[in-house]
């Protein structure tokens, strides 16, 4: 195995461990529990665990091990911990960093889920959060504070789609010495390189592009090994959000192809993007690969001009033009996951972000006329048809 190989190369041989069968595709060691020769052996392990030992699946497995090794490989960075879902990652990263008295500084584009962690759970134990404009390098300035231990954002956010400058805000972070935190789901492991940029954990929901076909729940954080093995792992495995080894088995297939796909949807994405940009019913496109977007120079140096694979599309007429449009739609489902190999269309004011005041939502700009569009891998003139019906029916 080599560090030298390029992505593609680690997607599909990073991190394999083989058993005695020698076999091709990865096993699925489906077991929570591992075999001891003798009493002292068993001893032995509970001191220290060796590089390929395991003693207990919510400490670690063989097939958990292959994709953490496989998506530091991907990252270059020296080690990962697999979590049970995105918010098993987001929640575990930070609670293990943070202890009552601490500060931290946070984006406030956040998907719902993770601003109730850093909104009401933190508060909850005496962490007090500092929430800025992500894309304000000077409100991230003034907001860090010799005391702030950690500060958090989506890289790309959901579902507004902001992309926060990674370098710059790692360097205002380091320089008063807290851990960057960054969950980089929206730009996916495939244009993003955040630990280079500056980023101490890198944080992925696996549900979305990593598995790709909407099958599991997966997450995982990625970073150095003592931030991982010294503070993440001691919190992760007697607290119990550890993977299963079957979804590391899917996550590990799906890294296999996650290269090829997300390429295919970031293209797609573009496409409808430029296709629907000034469109009548719409008030606003919102891709980070197209011109118009407010960060699109940063998009071309942070993620190699690639705008993701997510779009939205902000509809004249609120929120009932959105649900007729939604309702309108043929081939992408209304759902709410995303980086699924099915177009998924999403209403954020009414799921994901529909726990957020309207102020909130008027200040992050999750309108009642915005759709989120993830978008999958069918044909591209068959989705910008059948989003152009939905469109004149939503009118
Ligand atoms: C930005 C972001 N972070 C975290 C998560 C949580 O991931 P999961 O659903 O795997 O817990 C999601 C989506 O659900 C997300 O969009």
């Amino acid at each position: 195995m080599s560090e030298n190989w390029k992505s593609r190369t680690k997607l599909v041989h990073g991190g394999t461990r083989r058993s005695q069968y020698n076999e091709v595709s990865e096993a699925i060691f489906l077991t929570q529990g591992f075999v001891y020769e003798t009493a002292e052996q068993a001893e032995a392990r509970f001191v220290e665990i060796g590089e390929d030992e395991f003693i207990y699946a919510r400490y670690g497995n063989p097939t958990v091990a292959m994709f953490e090794n496989r998506i530091a490989m991907l990252e270059g960075a020296e080690d990962a911990f697999a979590t049970a879902s995105g918010m098993a990652a987001v929640s575990g990263a930070l609670t293990s960093l943070l202890k009552a008295g601490d500060h931290v500084v946070s984006a406030k584009a956040l998907f719902g889920s993770c601003l109730f962690i850093l909104e009401s759970i933190l508060a909850r134990y005496g962490v007090e959060v500092t929430f800025v404009d992500g894309t304000n390098l000077d409100e991230w300035r003034a907001a860090v504070r010799p005391d702030t231990k950690a500060v958090f954002f989506e890289s790309m956010s959901n579902p507004t789609l902001e992309v926060i400058d990674v370098a710059a805000v790692s360097e205002i972070a380091h320089a008063v010495g807290a851990t960057v935190v960054v969950d980089n789901v929206f730009s996916t492991p495939v244009f993003s390189n955040a630990i280079a940029q500056g980023a101490d954990l890198v944080i992925y929901s696996a549900t979305k592009h990593i598995d790709g076909q909407g099958r599991a729940l997966g997450g995982v954080i990625i970073g150095s090994k003592e931030l991982i093995r010294g503070t993440v792992e001691p919190y992760m495995k007697h607290t119990g959000g550890s993977m299963s080894p079957f979804n590391a088995w899917v996550m590990l297939k799906g890294l296999e192809t996650i290269d090829l796909r997300v390429r295919a949807q970031a293209d797609s994405a573009l496409k409808i993007a430029k296709a629907f940009e000034g469109h009548a019913g719409l008030e606003r496109t919102i891709y980070p690969g197209l011109e118009a977007h407010a960060q699109n120079p940063l998009v071309q140096t942070q993620l190699d001009g690639y705008g993701g694979t997510v779009l939205s599309l902000d509809l004249k007429g609120g929120k009932e033009a959105a649900f007729n449009f939604l309702n309108a739609l043929t081939i992408p489902v209304i759902s709410n996951n995303l980086g699924d190999a099915k177009s998924i269309a999403t209403h954020p004011a009414t799921t994901t972000h529909q726990r957020l005041s309207d102020a909130q939502k008027d200040e992050l700009g999750i309108t009642p006329g915005l759709v989120r569009f993830s978008v999958g891998l069918e044909d591209v003139d068959d989705l910008i048809a059948d989003l152009k019906q939905a469109l004149t029916a939503a009118a």
